[in-house]
């Protein structure tokens, strides 16, 4: 049983460690609530009877958020909209200093929702990580290349964390909310 699960996919890392820390804020707020990575038996055996909020996150690469993502929104949106849902992008255009590469975030978050059939009550772009010391020489020379367009930092000796934590616990104190006033109109367990 899960009150509040936070499914993700992730290349990198980082969403997982997003979706940890959504996980772990509703835990100390009393909900029984885990990161679950899609793709795993524990995601596909989900017992959806229990859930009263849940959280969705993928990452963009290459402007598009991970196949396992879409396969596992497609295949339960009816169950994802049954209660507070809210989808989480994480990607480097979310940090950007450039509106349009902003507006071009929100748009594939959007995208998403319209490709799966699933309609989020939140969507959000939570900037991610240049993780350059994971990457190969190429993907380290493409990102940094990208960072210098987007006036993310160049200096590939290190990673560089943009992911904006007060958002992630806004997100969260949201789903909180939406949940207990969810709870009023059908009460949990019924
Ligand atoms: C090969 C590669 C391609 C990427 N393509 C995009 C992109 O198209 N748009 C974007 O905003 N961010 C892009 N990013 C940045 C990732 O979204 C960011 O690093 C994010 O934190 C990755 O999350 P993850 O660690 O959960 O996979 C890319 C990163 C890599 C390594």
């Amino acid at each position: 049983m899960c009150e509040i699960p936070v499914f993700y996919a992730t290349t990198e890392g980082q969403t997982r460690r997003i979706a940890e820390r959504i996980a772990q804020m509703m835990r100390t707020r009393g909900f029984d609530s885990r990161a679950i990575e899609i793709d795993t038996p524990e995601a596909e055996h989900m017992d959806w009877s229990g859930v009263h909020g849940v959280f969705l996150g993928a990452s963009l690469h290459a402007g598009k958020h991970q196949p396992s993502a879409v396969a596992f929104a497609k295949a339960h949106a009816r169950e994802l909209e049954a209660c507070p849902s809210t989808f989480f992008s994480v990607s480097l255009s979310a940090a950007s200093a450039h509106a349009r590469e902003l507006k071009a975030a929100r748009d594939i978050a959007e995208g998403f929702a319209k490709e799966t059939s699933w309609r989020p009550h939140r969507i959000a772009c939570v900037p991610g990580r240049l993780a350059y010391t994971q990457y190969g020489f190429f993907k380290r020379q493409l990102m940094k290349m990208i960072a210098r367009r987007e006036g993310a930092s160049t200096d590939t000796s290190r990673d560089h964390e943009y992911t904006d934590w007060r958002m992630v616990e806004q997100l969260t104190r949201e789903m909180i909310d939406a949940v207990r006033y969810d709870a009023r109109l059908i009460p949990l367990g019924a």
